[in-house]
């Protein structure tokens, strides 16, 4: 069992390491989260798979496809928030959102991509779209044939890389033994720690 952080420095690097062991494990609570966007209809959420974290730039990362309604959400206003639970612990981010659709970010994401998530975006339709049966327009099943190089070509093109500046990230553990709850927030040149009530 990891023990628990008992200082603010400990904290930051038991939370980063949390985010870190979801991005790289299937069967991680925090493999993923519920992400939060904002709309002209108000706050919408949704699950999200966290693909990348860079704990020394502060930055996660999801993927997506361009096509789907939230994209244009995060075009109009890119603040986001994505919380994880696993483990006894919350933890919340907020920030913003940038969109990588060809750039070497998106290139190396696509690259590292196998059949199956690349796959996900070699749906005839947006998601979303209304249709008339179960399934229809979506990404075809895996016992299909693989992608041919257009399909492939099709699919790369709708894919994006989101990556998110993180803003502040509020940690939370609960325990019998007492809960405990940290928030960092990003400043200038470092990030400021401090207990919250929990
Ligand atoms: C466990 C789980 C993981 C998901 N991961 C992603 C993801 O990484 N990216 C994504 O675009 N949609 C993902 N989805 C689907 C979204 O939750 C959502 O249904 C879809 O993206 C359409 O969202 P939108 O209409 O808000 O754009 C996931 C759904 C679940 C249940």
């Amino acid at each position: 069992m990891t023990p628990m952080p008992d200082s603010l420095d400990a904290t930051w690097t038991h939370a980063w390491a949390r985010l870190l062991a979801g991005a790289r494990g299937r069967s991680d609570p925090f493999h993923q989260g519920v992400l939060a966007s904002v709309s002209y209809e108000g706050p919408e959420a949704r699950y999200a798979v966290l693909r990348a974290v860079d704990p020394a730039a502060g930055t996660v990362a999801f993927h997506t496809d361009g096509r789907s309604p939230k994209v244009a959400q995060f075009q109009t206003d890119p603040r986001v928030a994505w919380c994880f639970f696993g483990h006894g612990e919350q933890v919340r981010l907020s920030g913003r959102v940038s969109l990588h659709t060809s750039d070497v970010d998106a290139d190396a994401a696509w690259s590292a991509s196998g059949r199956s998530a690349r796959q996900n975006y070699a749906g005839a339709n947006a998601p979303g779209t209304g249709v008339a049966e179960p399934g229809e327009g979506g990404p075809p099943s895996l016992r299909s044939s693989p992608l041919d190089a257009a399909g492939l070509a099709q699919a790369r093109s709708r894919f994006v890389f989101a990556r998110i500046q993180v803003q502040s990230l509020d940690w939370l553990s609960l325990s019998a033994a007492g809960h405990c709850r940290a928030l960092f927030d990003r400043g200038d040149d470092r990030w400021d720690a401090r207990w919250l009530t929990p």
